[in-house]
């Protein structure tokens, strides 16, 4: 899908090395996968609980966590039927450098965690779709293609939100920052046998 006004669009491409490695440890990727879905889900809740103030946000959150666990309910099914177990989630180097940047003042973290989780949506998305494409099994690529969708429509929902608590101008220059330690952090961090 090709982005809109309303996109959050990032601003570097995955490196070419990410997917044959994804690829050739799908497993492990799988695994990772399954604790990506399961923090969106658990942060959407999160947000219900912080901002219950923001108009539309409980019930939109409360749709997120959701369809996230759907999808989390969905990957480990599929794990399970590859005989792999969740383990202990080790902690996404990428996402922690976002979160190391958001700010404190209540009006400026509530913009901050919109928009964080607003990156974090399009990266997934764009992920997932590599993932779609590189994929031969069937039922896996059409998966990862209707999650790719999915994540597509999370980046903007949260672009929404944002737009809520903030005026535009404030919001695309946040984005436009936020966006830039985005896309250092794709360029610095290694590439991980991960989803991000
Ligand atoms: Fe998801
Ligand atoms: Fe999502």
């Amino acid at each position: 899908m090709s982005a809109q006004k309303d996109d959050v669009v990032l601003r570097r491409a995955t490196d070419a090395s990410w997917l044959p490695l994804a690829l050739k440890h799908f497993d492990e990727v799988l695994i990772d996968h399954a604790h990506c879905e399961k923090k969106a889900a658990a942060n959407a809740l999160s947000l219900l609980q912080a901002y219950p103030e923001v108009k539309g946000l409980p019930a939109q959150m409360a749709r997120l966590a959701r369809e996230e666990s759907a999808h989390l309910a969905k990957v480990l099914q599929i794990m399970e039927k590859r005989g792999l177990v969740l383990g202990k989630d080790l902690g996404d180097p990428y996402a922690q450098g976002l979160q190391k940047v958001m700010r404190h003042p209540s009006h400026h973290r509530r913009l901050d965690r919109f928009l964080v989780a607003g990156i974090i949506e399009s990266r997934s998305h764009e992920r997932l779709q590599l993932l779609a494409d590189g994929l031969t099994d069937a039922p896996l690529k059409r998966f990862y293609e209707e999650l790719a969708k999915s994540e597509d429509g999370h980046q903007r929902l949260f672009l929404r939100l944002a737009r809520e608590v903030a005026q535009e101008d404030e919001v695309q220059g946040r984005l436009g920052e936020l966006l830039e330690v985005e896309a250092k952090l794709i360029e610095t961090l290694p590439v991980r046998v991960a989803i991000h």
